[in-house]
């Protein structure tokens, strides 16, 4: 209810609220759906203060103007300016851009992306926390259009020579410009970090790329969700037997990496609740695993449904760990009934039955 509630005005109300419920959205969404409208896809990652964002909403009034942020201060602050500004055309939404790039837009969604001065990430161990490399730009690549435009702003001289390389690497891009980049662009906004780049002294590289009309490999599915999962076992162990034997563990298989953390004994019913971190990309979920008691002896694994957990695949894997370890606790443990995939039953609970 409250999330419907939550949901209606933020579709219904573009000028009081444009901030996506990020967890809630479908993967992958309907923009159209979304902004009340088909038309083109502008995506801007990391808008810090939203000046260049609320721009091209103002200049673009056809288009359906998307932003990605993930810092709360920076979304707060856009917000504000959007609803100043009586912007119908423009949603925010606060996720890494990756997730929103690889669970949240279809395939060919997008028309154009801006990247104006991405952090930088200076020291040699924070390289690998820059945004744009091959990967990324690939990633970037299946989700344009053929033809969808991709504009990078960057004032870090070292960034710039990665940028290039990382552009002219990738085979899915040409540049609109006669050359890889220019060092002025007096057509455009000059964002915050621009301003401060130039006032500083420094020089801003400008890149005007496009996607080429060739085909795309697709190395970056959707994730999927599957049906709220489930394994039904007897154990002759009561709850606090089981609760005395358990250990925090994790475990990894096909890049999907689990942690089960603490584990709480709910007081108001006959259940266990494990807490449980699972990364699988581009997901990472911190969520409740529940172990609950139907009749003494019979026990159901399940998601607790607080938070929007998603059920992926690794919801599935970690349910089928947790379903083996309780049948290895007591040797006449049997496995009742599950509706886990098969390759789940493999690896997991089918091993130990
Ligand atoms: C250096 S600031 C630039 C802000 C603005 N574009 C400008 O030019 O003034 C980089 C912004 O990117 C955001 N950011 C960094 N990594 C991000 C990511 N993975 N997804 C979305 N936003 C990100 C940061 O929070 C920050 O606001």
């Amino acid at each position: 209810m409250i999330f419907e509630n939550f949901w209606f005005s933020t579709y219904n109300s573009p000028m009081t609220s444009s901030l996506l419920p990020a967890p809630q959205l479908s993967w992958p969404v309907n923009w159209h759906d979304i902004f009340g409208r088909e038309a083109a896809l502008l995506l801007e990652i990391g808008f810090g203060g939203g000046h260049f964002l609320v721009d091209l909403a103002q200049k673009r009034p056809s288009a359906n103007v998307l932003g990605v942020e993930i810092s709360l201060p920076a979304l707060d602050r856009a917000q504000r300016k959007i609803k100043t500004g009586v912007l119908g055309n423009v949603r925010l939404l606060q996720s890494d851009a990756r997730y929103l790039l690889q669970a949240l837009c279809a395939p060919e969604s997008l028309a154009e992306v801006y990247i104006n001065f991405p952090d930088p990430w200076p020291k040699a161990r924070q390289l690998h926390r820059r945004l744009i490399n091959v990967d990324f730009l690939h990633l970037l690549a299946t989700r344009l259009v053929p033809g969808g435009l991709l504009d990078i702003a960057t004032d870090h001289a070292d960034y710039a020579l990665a940028i290039t390389e990382a552009l002219e690497a990738t085979p899915y891009f040409r540049s609109r410009l006669a050359t890889t980049f220019v060092t002025e662009d007096n057509e455009r906004l000059r964002t915050k970090y621009e301003q401060i780049g130039l006032a500083e002294g420094r020089i801003c590289h400008y890149y005007k790329w496009e996607r080429r009309k060739t085909a795309v490999p697709n190395q970056y599915p959707v994730p999927k969700e599957f049906p709220m999962p489930h394994v039904v076992l007897h154990s002759p162990l009561n709850l606090d037997e089981i609760q005395a034997q358990y250990g925090r563990w994790q475990f990894s298989v096909d890049n999907c990496h689990i942690n089960f953390m603490e584990l709480f004994r709910a007081k108001a019913e006959d259940a266990l609740f494990v807490e449980t971190y699972i990364k699988e990309e581009p997901v990472t979920q911190r969520l409740g695993l529940v172990i609950r008691q139907r009749e003494p002896g019979n026990y159901v694994i399940s998601l607790h449904e607080l938070g929007f957990p998603r059920p992926t695949l690794g919801v599935q894997r970690a349910i089928g760990q947790l379903a083996t370890w309780l049948l290895g606790l007591h040797e006449e443990a049997t496995l009742l009934h599950h509706n886990l995939q098969p390759e789940v039953l493999e690896r997991e609970v089918n091993h130990a039955a």
